[in-house]
């Protein structure tokens, strides 16, 4: 039987962006799904649609900035698959703008969502994946190798996971539960992908010309990879590697790169 027929995942932001092209590949591979979103309604697609109503996936929403919320829709997805075999944390929000700029409620509001939104939904999934002896894959960013002005909770929250997936590998190992990350650089973005400004509110994110970007299918591809092959930490392609070689051998150009190119969103 192939690796992901029948596995129940539950991947968060999946309405749209990357979540949503993770979803259908997951669906095409004979996947249940559980599909989270928070403020995206269901994408108007056949295979999604079709999935639902034939029961090989669900939709649940939570804001994941509220553990009340995550625990109870730990509590739907439970009743409707039973177990979970994996969570994909993909939800995520960056703000743009200097730290001197950017309200604590900004900060406060990347934070819970990348970080104590992920620790809550793991807590609140660990007691059914220590039973299925499931995954758990943490979504971090090039933003974790080296802190990135002008992104700076962007940063502080996707570096935490780095820590947050090396303890939790090595605690988790006697109930065989597989904790990895994945490093994304430049992935194309949705046309409404969007981030906050420094007082909160919505910008949207341009649509990036960068020679290093991958495709939402090549991204979504190396995720279910390091899962099915277990991998503690992988990076979406080359030009992670390269940032953390160049990080580690020659730390001042990396310095000066970032500082050079501060002002781009
Ligand atoms: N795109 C890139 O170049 C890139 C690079 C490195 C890493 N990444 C990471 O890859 C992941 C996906 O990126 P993307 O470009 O697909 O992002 P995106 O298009 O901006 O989508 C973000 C997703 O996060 C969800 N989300 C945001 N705030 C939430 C909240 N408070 N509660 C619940 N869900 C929330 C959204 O759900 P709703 O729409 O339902 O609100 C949406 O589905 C993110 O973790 C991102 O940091 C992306």
């Amino acid at each position: 039987m192939r690796y992901w027929t029948g596995k129940r995942v539950l991947v968060t932001g999946a309405c749209r962006g990357l979540g949503l092209v993770i979803t259908k590949e997951l669906l095409s591979l004979g996947a249940r799904v559980v599909i989270h979103s928070n403020s995206t309604p269901l994408p108007n697609e056949d295979m999604v649609l079709k999935a639902l109503e034939n029961g090989q996936a669900l939709h649940v929403r939570a804001d994941l900035c509220s553990t009340s919320e995550i625990n109870a829709m730990m509590s739907v997805v439970l009743a409707g698959f039973g177990e979970i075999d994996g969570v994909i944390h993909n939800a995520g929000i960056s703000a743009y703008g200097s730290f001197l700029e950017t309200s604590e409620s900004t900060f406060q509001q990347v934070m819970n969502t990348n970080l104590y939104g992920v620790i809550a939904l793991t807590k609140a999934a660990l007691p059914s994946l220590i039973k299925t002896q499931g995954s758990i894959l943490f979504i971090s960013s090039l933003a974790a190798i080296h802190g990135v002005p002008n992104y700076l909770s962007y940063s502080v929250s996707k570096a935490a996971l780095v820590p947050l997936q090396e303890a939790l590998e090595l605690e988790l190992k006697p109930h065989a539960v597989h904790v990895g990350l994945i490093y994304l650089g430049f992935v194309e973005n949705d046309e409404h992908k969007y981030s906050l400004s420094a007082d909160g509110g919505k910008i949207p994110v341009p649509k990036r010309n960068i020679r290093t970007k991958i495709t939402k299918e090549r991204a979504a591809k190396k995720v279910l990879w390091a899962i099915e092959y277990k991998k503690r930490k992988v990076y979406g392609d080359f030009s992670g590697r390269l940032m953390r070689f160049i990080n580690g051998i020659f730390p001042g150009v990396l310095r000066g790169l970032l500082s050079k190119n501060q002002n781009k969103t």
